[in-house]
């Protein structure tokens, strides 16, 4: 099936987008852990670690090898020095180089796509050090002062016809700030379209008032009308609370927003991207997880307004596709997590990280034993995107296929953070999948995509992250 698509596909290919590449002819084997344990296994990284501290991963090299020309962004390095900062697509990773450090990841993105943007740029946005340009904190006096003028990341410039009109729905969330983020800095006009139920302004409030940043506050139920070339559809609550909090605006939110993004899509011509998740395969019985599996979803349970909700969404999308020859990408997201994701939400690594920032006993549902595999924040951006734009229309899984028990995950994240807490088992949750762990193949075939990030870079930033807004809130509750 796969090949007959691709084949459609290539005699269909469109004209109007010059990002789309033939898929690469070799196809690299999925990640297992047996092959990446020294990437992901923190105590084979103690000397890396300690080489490559939070401050450590936003200094830049001053290499004469380093050719890519600077942005023009001042970066704080370390204690009181500036240094220009990298290209955008630039430093860190070219191939004259020497990396940072052995298994750091310091470029992300993807060349021919031209998404490909050092990290340092990245974590300018979401780590202590640039939110403070924007936003000043002052713990003396609890105060919070936003400059008149703030000056914006540099962003690449596009000829006219280069630079899209791309809308993002849910972009005031985790993924959809983080996808609006590179979007920016590819040098796109970005419109985020949102009501806020969990997302939020200040996710992305360091594009506010830039020319080439719109923020709606709109709610995807009703129909809304702009023109547009592409339409990244994320709006939903992801994670259980948060879906399970109102579950009838759940299924609408998937239902009727699904419909007023694909007619809004039909409407404009624009290309249209789903954020659909590994949900759809249920507590699967297939594992790994291929697309074509089918899936084994409970349609009354407790995760049925957001199980059933995607799968209709898919549904609707391919019909569209079918009758009205809308042009559509369904992406499958798996256990993602990053800076910015909401430290209440109840999802795995959030409530680990928090627990373990409070002190608390790690709470472990069940004995622990189920599986799940986590992506980094950054590698879902560069699928997403090049899934966007690349020609292929079937859903693709977008996950990383190293698998760890929730009891690793949790010892994992209690080393980083706190060695002394316990870890406590709860009773299991209703319907909870008990193996999860996507087959990439078909994004390594069609999108020559592969997850760069090991869970364990991944969780340092994360951590990282969170401290910071811990000790930010800290005074609030004073
Ligand atoms: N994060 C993951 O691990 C994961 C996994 C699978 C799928 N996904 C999908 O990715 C997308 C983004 O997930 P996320 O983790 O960023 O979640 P999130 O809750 O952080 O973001 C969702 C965003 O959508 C907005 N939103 C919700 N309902 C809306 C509505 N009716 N109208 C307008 N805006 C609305 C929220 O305010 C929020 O900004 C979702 O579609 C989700 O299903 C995420």
């Amino acid at each position: 099936m796969e090949e007959s698509v691709a084949l459609q596909e290539n005699s269909n290919e469109q004209t109007r987008d010059n990002f789309d590449k033939a898929a690469p002819d070799t196809v690299q084997a999925p990640m297992i852990r047996s092959e990446i344990g020294a990437a992901t296994d923190p105590s084979s990284q103690s000397n890396s670690s300690s080489s490559s501290s939070g401050d450590d991963a936003l200094r830049i090299r001053d290499s004469a090898e380093n050719t890519a020309p600077a942005s023009g962004l001042v970066i704080e390095a370390g204690e009181g020095q500036h240094q220009q900062g990298p290209g955008i697509g630039g430093s860190g990773g070219g191939e004259d180089s020497p990396p940072n450090s052995a298994n750091q990841v310091t470029v992300v993105g993807d060349k021919a796509v031209r998404s490909d943007i050092a990290l340092s740029v990245l974590q300018q946005l979401y780590l202590p050090e640039q939110t403070d340009a924007y936003r000043k904190v002052n713990l003396h006096d609890k105060t919070l002062s936003f400059p008149h003028s703030p000056s914006f990341p540099s962003v690449k410039m596009l000829l006219n016809h280069e630079r899209k009109r791309i809308l993002v729905t849910g972009g005031a969330g985790f993924v959809g700030s983080h996808l609006v983020d590179r979007l920016m800095l590819m040098g796109h006009e970005v419109i985020v379209l949102d009501n806020f139920f969990t997302g939020s302004k200040r996710n992305v409030q360091h594009w506010l008032g830039h020319p080439h940043f719109e923020l709606i506050r709109h709610d995807v139920v009703d129909p809304f009308m702009i023109e547009v070339d592409q339409i990244y559809h994320l709006a939903c609550p992801a994670s259980p609370p948060h879906y399970q909090y109102n579950p009838i605006k759940t299924v609408k939110t998937s239902v009727m927003g699904t419909i007023n993004m694909l007619g809004l899509a039909k409407r404009t011509k624009a290309r249209f991207l789903l954020t659909s998740t590994s949900e759809v395969y249920g507590d699967p019985e297939e594992h790994p997880q291929k697309e074509t599996y089918w899936g084994h979803v409970n349609p009354i349970g407790p995760r049925a307004c957001y199980d059933e909700g995607k799968r209709v969404a898919e549904t609707l999308t391919y019909s569209y596709m079918q009758q009205d020859e809308v042009d559509v990408r369904v992406a499958r997201i798996f256990n993602t997590f990053g800076p910015r994701m909401n430290e209440n939400d109840g999802r795995v690594v959030s409530n680990f990280i928090m627990q373990a920032l409070r002190g608390d006993e790690l709470t472990i549902y069940g004995d622990g034993q189920q599986t799940r595999s986590f992506q980094y924040i950054h590698d879902l951006v560069d699928g997403l995107i090049l899934l966007m734009n690349r020609n292929y229309k079937e859903p693709v899984n977008l996950g990383n296929p190293e698998e760890y028990t929730i009891r690793e995950f949790a010892e994992m994240i209690r080393n980083e953070i706190n060695a002394d807490v316990e870890i406590m088992s709860l009773p299991p949750t209703e319907d909870d999948p008990q193996r999860r762990r996507p087959d990439i193949g078909r994004a390594q075939r069609y999108l020559g995509w592969n997850p760069k990030f090991s869970v364990y870079q991944g969780i340092r930033e994360t951590v990282q992250y969170f401290k910071k807004t811990k000790s930010e809130q800290a005074w609030y509750t004073d």
